[in-house]
Formats: structure tokens, C-alpha cells, sequence
């Protein structure tokens, strides 16, 4: 690691549609009910994109705008922008190109990466490699997902769990090399695709009457080996990069967890052994929003973050995908996200 620079997070942006989606809303279009949204999940709204005429590739882009407001660079300087999503405007382009156009990061190249939940850790993991190596100067990570356009709002089962959102970090070599992406365990596992995936519209089921009266445009999951799996496996990868790091509780500063269900963050912090005034957990707001949620977090939490802090990022989503990041905090007080 010595010869290698430290990739550190210098700016940290969040954007939220404005409309809400309230469990009071929910009763109305299925049967469902506040008390069992909350103590099943511990959400009460999220938000949604209601402007038609914009997609996930519109909100990374407003993402990458703010990162180099906040960081007074321009988009231009931006050598690579990664955007994690399952969302994306269109098989192709990838999300990524058009946020770049959208945003003025004209000089960047892209892609797209597809981890679901997990999608904003294997992107930061994929991003900080090119500023470790000194290939790239300037990396972008940003998670953004439309949930609602792929979320069925007749089944009660998953549409009470998402929302709209995109968050995203600016990567560079830490000045200092003290901070930055210490650690990363990332996982996978396609044998879970049978608990949650979305079917149609691929090579597997091309788009046709029948996969659109099928619902095979919307995402499918059995929520309660999904819970199993996450519950398990997220507190596990968690204890173990504390472990092989020879972190314990006390040097964690903060837990970063993905936000699905409060029963499943609980799991993690208790397996960790950090209490709860150390989790970072927005889930009440704005649901699930998939590849934002972690990076959502951050945005939510800088201004009370300071440099040099252990901060464990944990996953768990689709695929299988799950995994847990070390990173020391490397933002200074006065450039935090407004
Ligand atoms: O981020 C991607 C990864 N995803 C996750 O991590 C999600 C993991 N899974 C979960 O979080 C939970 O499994 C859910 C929140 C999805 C469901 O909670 P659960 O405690 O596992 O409930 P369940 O699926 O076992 O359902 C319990 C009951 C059922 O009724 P019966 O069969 O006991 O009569 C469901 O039909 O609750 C019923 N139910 C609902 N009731 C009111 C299911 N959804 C609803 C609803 N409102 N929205």
C-alpha cells in the first residue's frame, strides 16, 4: 500500500425529488397501514420523481454539479464519473454518459455499475483503485435510483420499501495519506436471484405483451429470505473488517449502513457492538432508495464528521451483493456539503 496514494472522499452531495410518498398515502392505493410500514421497516415517507420528463441520469447529474460547486472545480476537471444504479434511463447509453452531459463533465469517461444495494460500495471500491494508482486525479462515485420506475404500486409487499433518490462522493488522493479508503471485503452471490430480481425486459425475457401483463417490468422480491440472508451477512462482513483491521467499537466512529430495514441495521450495530447514537439511519424519510442510501447518509451527516474519523460502510441488496468498507473521514469542517 506504501507506493500506492490513499483515496479520500473531498466532497460529499446529496439530491432528493421534492414530492413525498407518506404510509398515510400508501393506505390509500393498497392494503397496508402505518403501524405495520413503521414496525416492519421503520420508514414513514419517501420521495418520488414525479417529473416524467426526468430519470435517474438527471439526478446523478445534479449530484456531480453540486460536488464541484462544493469543491469550487469545474465539472470539467472531472476525470471519471462511475454510477451505480439498476435504474438506468436506458440499457444504453449508460446513465453515466448522459449525467455527464447534463452536468458539464465532458472531459469524463463512464459507466455504469449494477450491485443494487451494494452498488455504491462496489463503485467506491472501483473508483478509489484509479486514484490509488495515480491514474485519475478527479473520480466521481454517485449512487442514483428511480425505484418508482420499476416499483409495482398494487403489490403491497415491496412497494411500501422504496424511493427515489441519488448521492455521491468526490474522489481524490488524500493530501495528507493518513485518510481515506482504508479496507474493503465485497461479496456476491447469484444464487439470490431468485429472492429478488427484476425479470423482464432483458435477453432473458425480452420485452413483449406478455412479460408487461406478466409484471415482469417491476421488481420481484421474497422479502423474508432476503431479510435472513441480509441480517446474517451484513453483520458478518461488518465484524470482519473491524477484526482484520484490529478495530474495535470504541474506534468506530460511525456505522454507514444501508438503509432497507431498521431490524437489519439494528443486526449490524449489535453484531459490531456500537450502540445507536453511532448509526447513521435517515430509513424514516426516504425508504429504500437503493444505491443512494449509503452516500445519502454521508451528505445527511458531514457536518458532524471530522477528519481522521473511522467511518464502516455496510451492505447488503440484490443479486446477492453485500460488504462493508473502512474509511477515515477526510473532509475538513469549513468545506462541508451545505
Ligand atoms: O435492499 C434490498 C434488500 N432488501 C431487504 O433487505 C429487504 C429484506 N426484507 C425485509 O425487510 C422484510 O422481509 C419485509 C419488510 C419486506 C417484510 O417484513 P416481514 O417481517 O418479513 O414480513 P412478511 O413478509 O413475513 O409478512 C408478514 C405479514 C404477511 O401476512 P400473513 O401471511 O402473516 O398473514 C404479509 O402478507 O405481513 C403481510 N404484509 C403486509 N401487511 C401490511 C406484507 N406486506 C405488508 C404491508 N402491509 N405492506
Amino acid at each position: 500500500m506504501s507506493s500506492l496514494q490513499s483515496a479520500a472522499i473531498t466532497a460529499v452531495q446529496g439530491w432528493l425529488p421534492p414530492d413525498k410518498l407518506t404510509n398515510a398515502d400508501l393506505e390509500k392505493l393498497v392494503d397496508t397501514n402505518d403501524e405495520w410500514i413503521r414496525s416492519r421497516t421503520g420508514i414513514s415517507e419517501r420521495r418520488i420523481l414525479k417529473d416524467p420528463t426526468k430519470a435517474t441520469s438527471d439526478m446523478a447529474a445534479e449530484v456531480i454539479k453540486g460536488l464541484c460547486a462544493q469543491r469550487d472545480i469545474s465539472p470539467e476537471s472531472i476525470d471519471l464519473v462511475i454510477v451505480a444504479t439498476v435504474t438506468p434511463d436506458m440499457f444504453f447509453p449508460s446513465t453515466a454518459q448522459l449525467a455527464c452531459v447534463k452536468s458539464g463533465a465532458t472531459n469524463a469517461w463512464g459507466f455504469d455499475l449494477s450491485a443494487a444495494c451494494s452498488g455504491f460500495l462496489f463503485a467506491l471500491r472501483t473508483g478509489g483503485q484509479f486514484i490509488s494508482s495515480g491514474t485519475h486525479k478527479r473520480v466521481v462515485v454517485v449512487g442514483s435510483d428511480k425505484m418508482s420506475s420499476i416499483v409495482d404500486y398494487t403489490d403491497r409487499t415491496t412497494c411500501v420499501l422504496f424511493g427515489d433518490a441519488a448521492a455521491g462522493v468526490l474522489l481524490e488522493a488524500d493530501a495528507t495519506g493518513e485518510n481515506g479508503i482504508r479496507d474493503a471485503i465485497l461479496r456476491s452471490d447469484g444464487r439470490g436471484a431468485e429472492y429478488l430480481r427484476m425479470p423482464g425486459g432483458g435477453s432473458l425475457n425480452p420485452p413483449s405483451h406478455e412479460t408487461v401483463d406478466a409484471k415482469m417490468h417491476y421488481l420481484e422480491q421474497d422479502g423474508k429470505p432476503v431479510f435472513k440472508a441480509a441480517v446474517t451477512s451484513m453483520a458478518d462482513v461488518s465484524y470482519e473488517i473491524m477484526e482484520r483491521n484490529g478495530l474495535t467499537a470504541d474506534d468506530v466512529s460511525w456505522l454507514v449502513p444501508h438503509q432497507a430495514n431498521l431490524r437489519i441495521i439494528d443486526a449490524t450495530a449489535n453484531r459490531m457492538g456500537v450502540g445507536r447514537d453511532k448509526v447513521m439511519i435517515n430509513i424514516e424519510k426516504y425508504g429504500n432508495t437503493t444505491a443512494a442510501t449509503i452516500p445519502l447518509c454521508l451528505w445527511e451527516w458531514a457536518d458532524r464528521l471530522t477528519p481522521g474519523e473511522n467511518l464502516i460502510l455496510s451492505s447488503f441488496g440484490g443479486g446477492f451483493t453485500w460488504g462493508s468498507i473502512w474509511l477515515k473521514w477526510a473532509i475538513p469542517q469549513q468545506t462541508k456539503a451545505e
